[in-house]
């Protein structure tokens, strides 16, 4: 799982962040910081993609909304990370992972469901849109090394 977020990063973020800070990126500081995610299983779900004869090709991360001070408001469902590996985008693994994560999310009642995306990645942004997500107004930023990208924050109604 570390390894694809490296990767999808590395393609997804590589005319928005410094080559230097991508190339820096380190799947085993990744591993240490989720590591502790696996025994919170109230707060964070890990969902993987595993293609057979190749292993671990994508993941999403989903759980109640986090607020901004932190604290979870379980009236909306928050996909926090979706990832596929480079060489295998365009093939549906994103898709099956999207629908699982919304499925999964909504299994003890419809509410809807946010997430946050940065303004310029387009090829993410089309992917929610064509799920059904739309922009509901709410903007962010979101610190990688030295810089700050903008975001904005997408929802999926219940
Ligand atoms: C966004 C992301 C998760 C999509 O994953 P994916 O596996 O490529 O998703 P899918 O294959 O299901 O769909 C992607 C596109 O391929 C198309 N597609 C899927 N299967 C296809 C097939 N067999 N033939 C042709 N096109 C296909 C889909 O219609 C979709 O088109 P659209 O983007 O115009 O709507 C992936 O690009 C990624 O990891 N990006 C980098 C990380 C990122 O930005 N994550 C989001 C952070 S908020």
């Amino acid at each position: 799982m570390a390894s694809v977020r490296v990767r999808a990063w590395r393609s997804a973020y590589r005319e928005l962040l410094p080559a230097e800070y991508l190339a820096g990126l380190d799947p085993a500081e990744l591993v240490a910081g989720w590591t502790p995610l696996l025994d919170e299983p109230e707060r964070a779900t890990l969902l993987v993609a595993d293609l057979p004869g190749t292993g671990v090709v994508g993941f999403t991360n989903v759980g109640p909304y986090r607020q901004d001070d932190g604290t979870l408001d379980p009236a909306y469902g928050e996909l926090r990370s979706c990832y596929v590996d480079p060489d295998t985008w365009r093939n549906g693994a994103g898709s099956a992972l999207l629908h699982a994560s919304v499925d999964l999310l909504r299994a003890a009642a419809p509410r809807p469901v946010r997430l946050w995306v940065v303004v310029e990645n387009d090829r993410a942004r089309r992917f929610y849109e064509r799920f059904g997500f739309a922009p509901d107004g709410a903007t962010g930023t979101f610190d990688a090394g030295d810089v700050s990208l903008r975001t904005v924050r997408y929802v999926l109604p219940a």
